[in-house]
Formats: structure tokens, sequence, C-alpha cells
């Protein structure tokens, strides 16, 4: 291509050394319509999430962006990066193509998803309502009705092409039913809006143009019949119905065209992005056989599954936006009139904010962070429909069928296109003589309760075996946990504790193994004479062989990469974690000096482990042998680029806090196991609003409420974990207002800076926070 007609900024790129040319070798080759983005699309482009996450592709006009941080930040700004191109077609129709769709009148509008401001946030507003958590709890009943009607039909059977026989036509009836139009013409609409994705996003032959071109054409009229039906009588039920009703409140903000325009992209929106999301996910877990035989052992598992699978495989593969100004992408300078494609399933497994991204883990605690939803003001308006569809989907497939499996050497075919992945079809087999339910028909009486919005990650145990038990001081013993079955553990980075449940208690312990074992966690746990069973049970009734529900691993207590030395300081049992962050600084060579304190040496854990491996940079204060830590001298001299990285008894802690004041804020890192003051008490709260800059909402915070609990009931995901101010999951930016801050994961001065704040108990300091949300 000449570079004169190449928007890359020619100045900032290096040229190829070969050809001269700005667009690089992974660049050029780029082709979303090819086999290997069709079969795995984050995939195909991680050359580009570790090279070039921001890209231009001659082939298909479009800058191509990879990574998580600035897919997100795509979605977050919809004024410099305008949705309207979400819903064009991504391929030029052909004269004859545009030919047969102006004989159908086909006119397809903004509806939402492609609706720019001012006019999208007064139209999402007033259509919410049939989206809230309470208004789709009425939708369970029919989704699993359905569900156990499709599967009764082949239970018996033995074999399945899931797609066909289930997972295409409860999705569009339960997309009809939640749109409130008949269920009559089923099969016809399902070429009808196959055409759709094809047209929209798909790159047909000339030839498939124009059968494609009818179809949609066909599609268009058959959506406007429907929206005359229900104007002459719009009380029923459904979104549609809803709008009809609300176009009368609003005539200028829902209009004829959008009323159009929605009945035919409402379909595909709420039909074809489930099916092949729960094609997705049934096809993953069966490929990842021991998953998918923990969630049918522990259906509990489900709901966060969902997400992973969402996450891992999702059914929205890229999005697209329009450059409405010249701006950067992840640093890339971008001109205003450039296409994005937004390939938010890369995003999903991009390593720099997901562990172990190609895992599929269905414990993973911030799963529901994927972007298959999007994000920011036009995320999906569906999500906790599907969400429940797909948990209805998985909960009784696994309870009827747990021994289901792929058919062996299918090959699994894509409607080749851009955005919407699934397979065509799905074929599976399992022995009918064993289904569960005909040595056991109360089976079928059983089901799980739904849970209707993002799922917690409370309940995501996994048992892992205790493999050792040793002394490693007074009171003080080292456990070594493994997996049973020998399978890898999920990966953990210094500083990440697990959590154990313990008879009635739960209680988290710092990692302080070798994070490159993925077969065994190591944790060290003082006998607290004060403990209310905690770290008594440990001592009493761990012992090799016992089982053990472990949650995890997690971390708040991670190491700053821009940190230029680090000074660690353990006292006691605190030197867990702190040992973990000194054993990754050191195989690093990075710079570092490690102050360990205890009363006596009998007392300080893992001690010899500590001198063999940091000998030259350990300092020992051992209180009886009159060698206190002087933290005053310690911190005296504030120096550039040093970080305190703490773990303790409080009073350390807090000794550390008083003598670091004149340091910056951030500099003094600790770590917190409790927090005191969580619950609310409403006759000393006060109520107050919250201003979503992002989703152009207000809502209210009542004194009884905790800001995460009033967004999740206006249908805004914040994912959250420890709901007690511990673990910074909760965070969201704050934009004005002042905060009370609640928590203990943010420093000193990132509470006065005031940007951001814990939702799950920070509060208003007065009437009103704006959040970027
Ligand atoms: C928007 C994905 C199911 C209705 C979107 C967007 C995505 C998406 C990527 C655009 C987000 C953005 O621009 O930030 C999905 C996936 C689904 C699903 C992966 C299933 C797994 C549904 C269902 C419905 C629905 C079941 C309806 C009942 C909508 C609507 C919008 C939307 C109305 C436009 C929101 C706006 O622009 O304000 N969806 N969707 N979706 N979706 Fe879904």
């Amino acid at each position: 291509m000449s570079t004169e007609s190449c928007p890359a900024d020619h100045v900032d790129r290096p040229t190829d050394p070969v050809s001269g040319c700005p667009v690089s070798a992974g660049a050029a080759a780029f082709d979303p319509f090819g086999d290997a983005y069709q079969a795995d699309p984050p995939e195909a482009v991680r050359w580009s999430r570790d090279d070039e996450p921001v890209f231009y592709s001659p082939s298909l006009g479009y800058w191509v962006v990879t990574r998580y941080d600035d897919v997100k930040a795509v979605f977050r700004d919809n004024t410099t990066f305008s949705p309207s191109i979400a819903l064009e077609k991504i391929t030029p129709v052909s004269d004859e193509a545009i030919a047969t769709l102006e004989r159908y009148d086909y006119a397809m509008n903004r509806t939402l998803v492609n609706e720019d401001e001012p006019e999208h946030m007064p139209r999402r507003r007033v259509l919410m309502g049939p989206f809230t958590p309470d208004r789709l709890a009425h939708h369970e009943p029919i989704v699993r009705r359905l569900t156990r009607e499709y599967v009764d039909r082949f239970v018996d059977v033995g074999k399945a092409d899931l797609v066909d026989e289930m997972l295409w036509e409860v999705p569009l009836t339960v997309a009809l039913h939640f749109l409130g139009v008949p269920e009559e013409d089923m099969a016809t609409l399902r070429k009808y809006s196959i055409a759709h994705t094809v047209n929209t996003w798909g790159r047909p032959s000339p030839e498939e143009q124009l059968t494609v071109a009818e179809n949609v054409g066909k599609f268009w009229q058959f959506a406007g019949t429907v929206v005359e039906k229900l104007r002459r009588d719009p009380s029923g039920d459904g979104w549609m119905p809803y709008s009809i009703r609300k176009q009368r409140e609003y005539p200028d903000i829902i209009t004829d065209s959008y009323l159009h325009s929605m009945m035919m992209a409402g379909i595909v929106a709420a039909h074809e992005t489930t099916a092949n999301a729960a094609a997705n996910a049934l096809k993953l877990l069966l490929e990842n056989r021991t998953v998918w035989d923990e969630l049918c052992a522990d259906p509990g598992l489900i709901p966060n599954a969902v997400e992973e699978c969402l996450r891992h495989s999702g059914s929205v593969a890229a999005w697209r936006r329009l450059v409405t100004a010249d701006t950067t992408v992840g640093g890339v300078p971008v001109p205003a009139g450039a296409k994005l494609l937004i390939v938010n399933s890369s995003a999903n497994r991009d390593e720099r904010h997901f562990e172990d991204p190609d895992t599929v883990d269905v414990r993973r605690d911030n799963a529901t962070e994927h972007l298959t939803f999007g994000y920011g003001s036009h995320q999906c308006m569906g999500k906790n429909l599907a969400r429940m569809e797909l948990q209805v989907f998985l909960e009784e497939l696994t309870r009827r069928l747990p021994h289901l499996d792929l058919v062996p050497g299918q090959r699994f075919s894509y409607v080749p296109n851009t955005s919407f992945r699934g397979p065509e079809h799905l074929w599976v087999q399992w022995d009918p003589a064993a289904n569960p339910e005909r040595s056991e028909p109360g089976l079928l009486d059983t089901r799980q309760p739904v849970r209707i919005g993002e799922p917690t990650t409370r309940g995501l145990s996994r048992t892992l075996t205790v493999e050792r038990v040793d002394p490693t001081a007074r009171d003080v013993v080292e456990i070594t946990l493994a997996e049973p079955t020998g399978a890898a553990l999920p990966s953990w980075s210094p500083g990440a504790h697990i959590e154990l449940e313990l008879g009635e208690v739960s209680r988290q312990y710092s990692l302080c193994g070798d994070p490159e074992d993925r077969s065994r966690y190591r944790i060290a746990v003082l006998r607290d004479p004060g403990s209310r069973g905690g770290s008594r049970y440990v001592h009493d009734e761990l012992r090799p062989g016992t089982s053990v529900a472990v949650r995890g691993p997690r971390n708040h207590f991670r190491l700053d990469a821009d940190t230029r030395h680090h000074v660690f300081v353990a006292g006691g049992i605190g030197i867990t974690p702190i040992l973990a962050m000194a054993d990754a600084v050191c195989a690093a060579g990075g710079s570092y000096e490690l102050h360990y304190c205890g009363r006596s040496t009998g007392t300080m854990a893992l001690l010899d482990r500590v001198r063999r491996d940091h000998g030259p940079r350990l300092h020992e204060h051992v209180s009886e042998a009159g060698d206190r830590l002087d933290v005053t001298a310690l911190l005296a001299e504030p120096t550039d680029g040093t970080r305190i990285y703490a773990c303790g008894p409080q009073r350390l802690l807090s000794a550390l806090d008083g003598a670091s004041a004149h340091w910056p804020g951030d500099a003094l890192r600790v770590e917190h196991f409790t927090t005191a003051g969580h619950e609310l008490d409403p006759a000393v709260e006060h109520a107050f609003d919250l201003t979503l800059a992002d989703s152009g909402l207000t809502v209210r915070v009542a004194p009884d409420q905790t800001v995460l609990a009033a967004l999740r009931a206006a249908n805004i995901d914040v994912p959250s974990d420890c709901e007690e101010g511990l673990c910074g999951t909760c965070e969201a930016p704050v934009l004005g207002g002042e905060v009370d801050h609640r928590d203990v994961v943010l420093t000193r001065s990132e509470r006065s800076a005031g940007t951001r704040m814990m939702t799950c108990c920070s509060r208003a300091c007065g009437a009103s926070l704006t959040l970027g949300l």
C-alpha cells in the first residue's frame, strides 16, 4: 500500500526494515475473516497484545486495539470514540444488494447501541425498567420451563447437536418473550437473524450479498408488522410494548424509527449473543473436562463459571467505535475519522489484567471484569437476562447429563464475521442408560437458585489436601497444601493470600512458598492464644491428609513495578507475604533491605530460610536481645522511588505510619487482614445521591444501604469480593464530592486525592458523589 494513503503516523512508527512500510508484518497479515481469527480470536491477535497492541489494518481499514486497558478506555469514552458505527456494515455492500434492500424500504437507523449522546442516555434511562433485577426475576420460570422441555426431547436419545436442538431456539424464544412479541415464525426468524449478522459484521460474496439482502429486507418488514400489531394493543408484558407505552410519554425520545429499528436489532441483540455464548460455554467446559466435572459436583460454582466462560470464550469477539477527534489509544496517535475494531475477546485474555488468562478457572475472582458485555454507558442492558439463561442451561445440563461428551473428531464452523462468535453446531453424546434421573427421579425437582446479576465470589472454594505440617518456630506451623488430583493450582504473585475455611470461620493467610511451584501452596500460621477458632483449628485439626476448603489466591498487596528500592518490614508472622516479596525482588536482582522483627529468634517463623536466602540484606531485630527496630531512624530520610512494604502487628504498622508521615503518601504499603466498623447503622448514616458520569444515571443510596448495593440495584456491575473494605476489588473512580473513606486499602495520599473509593463500605460526606461509572 502507498504510504501516502496510510493513516498510520509515519513519524512515530518504525517502518518495516524490508518493505519500508510503517505497517508491520503482523498488521498487514491481520484478517478477521480468516480461519485463525474465526477459530480463536484472542489467540489470533496474541502477537498484537504482546508487541503491537494498537495497529492499523490496511486490509480492513480499521485500527485494531487488543489490550485490556486500551479496550476499556475506548469503551469508557463514548464522546471521543463514538459508537455510531457499531452496526455499520463492515464490508461495503454491492449496488445490487443496496437495490434489494431498497425494495424492502430497509431503513435500519440508530437504536441504542449505535446512538450518540445526547440522544442515547435519555433513551436508555426511559427504557431501563424491564432490565432491573426485580423485573428480570419474572423471566426465570419461562427460561427454566423451556430449557427442561428442550432437554426432555433429547435426554433419552444419546446424541444431539446442542445448537440445533436447544441452544439456538431457547434464547430466541426467551428473547421474543422478553421483547413481548408473538412466538410464531421462529424458523424464518432464525434465518433472518443470521442474515442480519452476516449483513452487518460479515464478508459475504457478491452472490451471497443478494440472498442476505433479501432476508434482511424480509426481516425488516417483519419487524415493522410486529411493531404495528403491538401498537394496536400495547398493554402486554415485554420490552417492546413497554417502549410503545413510553413513546406516548416521551415521543421525542422514543421515535418511530427507533421502535422499528429496535424491533429488529433487539431480537439479534438478545438472541444470537446469548445462543452463541451458551454454545461457546458448553464447548469450552466439555473441552476442559475436569472443570465440567467440578460444576457437576458443585453447581454453586455455576454463576462464576458463566462469567469465566464469557471471559475466556465470549460471544462478542470485537466491537467498533469511530474516532471523533485526533487522539491517542494506548499512546498511539489515532486521527479523527479513524475506525476502531476493539477486540474485547483479546482484552479478556490479557495477562496484564487476568492472571494465567488462557486457563479456564471457574473460581477466578475477577472473571466478572471481562469486557464481553462492553463497558460504560453502552454496556449491555440485557447482560443479566443472558446470565440467567446461561446459568439455567449449565445447571440443567450438568444435573441431567453429567456424562455428556463432545462427539470426538468434529470440526467446528463459525459464521465468518468480526464480532458475533459461536460454533454453528455442537455435537454431544452420552449413554442414556446412565442418565442419573433414571435411578434418581427426584433429581428433576431439585434446582439451584439463579443469581440475577453479577455473581459474588463467596463460596468459590476448592478442596485441597494438607500434604505436610512442619513446625517452623515456637507456636508456628508451616502448612503445605496440595491439589488432591494433582491438577495445577492457579498461579499467584508475591503478596497474595488464600482464605481457608476452618470449621465455623474462614481466615486469610499469605502465601510464602514458591510461586513457580503450581502443585502446592505454603502458608505459616501462628497459634493465637486469643483465637476465635482460626489458628486454633489449624494447629489442632490440620494433619497430613486432612481436606480443607480454600478460596483464592487473591492479591491486595502487590509489589509496585516502579519501586526503585524496597524496604521490607516484617513483624512476627507478618514475614509470610514479605518473604515471598523479598524472594521475588531478590530473584529479579532488585534493590531491597529486609527488616525482620521478633520477640526472640525462637518465635521467628521461617528464620532459617530467611537467613539463607536474604542474609546480606537481612536485619534481624530481636527485642529480647535489646535490638528493637527503630522505625523513626529507619524512615528518617524520605528517598525518591523507595517504598516500604510492611506486614505485622497493628502496633508496628501504626508506628510505621506515624514515622512515614513526611514521606510521599503512597510510600508505605501495608497488608491488613481485618477491618473494623463495616456494619452500617442507619440511625447515624445519611442518604446521598450518586451521579454516574459514564452511565448518565443518578442513584440514591439509602442510609441502610452500601454504595455497592445501590449500584447493583440500578444494574451497574461493580465487582466485589470481601465487602469489608479490605480487598480493593469494588473500587470506583470518584469525579466529584467528598468521600468518607472507611476502607483499609487506600493509602493516605490516595484518600486525600479523593479520586477513588471502595464502594462496599465508603460513603459520601455530603449530599452527593459523582462516580466515573
Ligand atoms: C449492548 C453483548 C445479551 C440487549 C451490547 C454490547 C455488547 C453486548 C458487546 C455493546 C456494549 C458497548 O457498546 O459498550 C452481549 C452479550 C450477550 C448479550 C455477549 C449475551 C451473552 C443481550 C440480551 C439483551 C441485550 C439478552 C436483551 C434482552 C442489549 C442492548 C444493548 C446491548 C439493548 C444496547 C445498550 C446501549 O447501547 O445502551 N450487548 N449482549 N443483550 N445489549 Fe447485549
